[in-house]
């Protein structure tokens, strides 16, 4: 199991990151109420953490977005599955997300919440795979600068697996993990590989 995935972030680690980027946001905030927009569903995990280290009064909402099919691929553009629930308009509006890889989808998902006008648009990420970016994009906080390496835990899937480990796996052998999506498993009850 230990050959197929290694601990990239460990869950203390990732605790402490989540803290400082609370105390930032806190700060940087001060006296303003953002609302912090999550896709779903990877980034539900650092949402949850990541609220609760914010020191005002937050509001958050949720989309769910699709890409439009094989021919679409790589473009970014997106389908929005589930929609905001409040207006943004005239907010100071974060938006969440687990991981930005080439920066596609995110992009052309900025581009449709730049267009209701809210006061501030800005977002936070816990991992930034910055090598593998496509567009130019401004990220105001980043949990870490990830290598490029697929990554399993703390919300981010494989095949809809992992996203309940605490702590964040580079996937070190892709095909043999293609072959038994469900060899990482064991990893939810011995915790993590090499007992970090
Ligand atoms: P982008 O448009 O290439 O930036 O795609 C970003 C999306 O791809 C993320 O929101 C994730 O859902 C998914 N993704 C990218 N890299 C990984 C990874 O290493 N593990 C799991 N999901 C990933
Ligand atoms: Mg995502």
């Amino acid at each position: 199991m230990s050959d197929l995935a290694s601990v990239l972030y460990g869950e203390d680690e990732i605790r402490a990151r989540v803290g400082e980027l609370g105390r930032d946001i806190t700060r940087d905030y001060a006296g303003r109420s953002p609302v912090l927009i999550s896709v779903l569903k990877g980034g539900v995990v650092f949402l949850s953490d990541l609220f609760r280290a914010i020191q005002l009064p937050v509001r958050i909402d949720f989309m769910s977005i699709s890409s439009y099919g094989a021919g679409a691929e790589g473009s970014g553009v997106v389908r929005i599955l589930k929609d905001l629930d409040q207006d943004i308009g005239g907010e100071d509006v974060l938006v969440v997300e687990d991981i930005i890889d080439t920066g596609l989808t995110l992009s052309y998902l900025l581009s449709a919440l730049r267009a209701r006008d809210p006061k501030s648009l800005e977002v936070c990420t816990l991992l930034d795979k910055s090598v593998r970016r496509i567009p130019p994009l401004e990220i105001r906080y980043r949990g870490f600068d990830c290598p490029d390496s697929f990554v399993v835990g703390y919300g981010l899937d494989y095949r809809e697996r992992y996203r309940n480990l605490p702590f964040i796996l580079a996937v070190d052998d892709q095909t043999g993990l293609a072959e038994n999506p469900d060899a990482l498993a064991g990893l939810l009850t011995e915790g993590p590989p090499g007992g970090i």
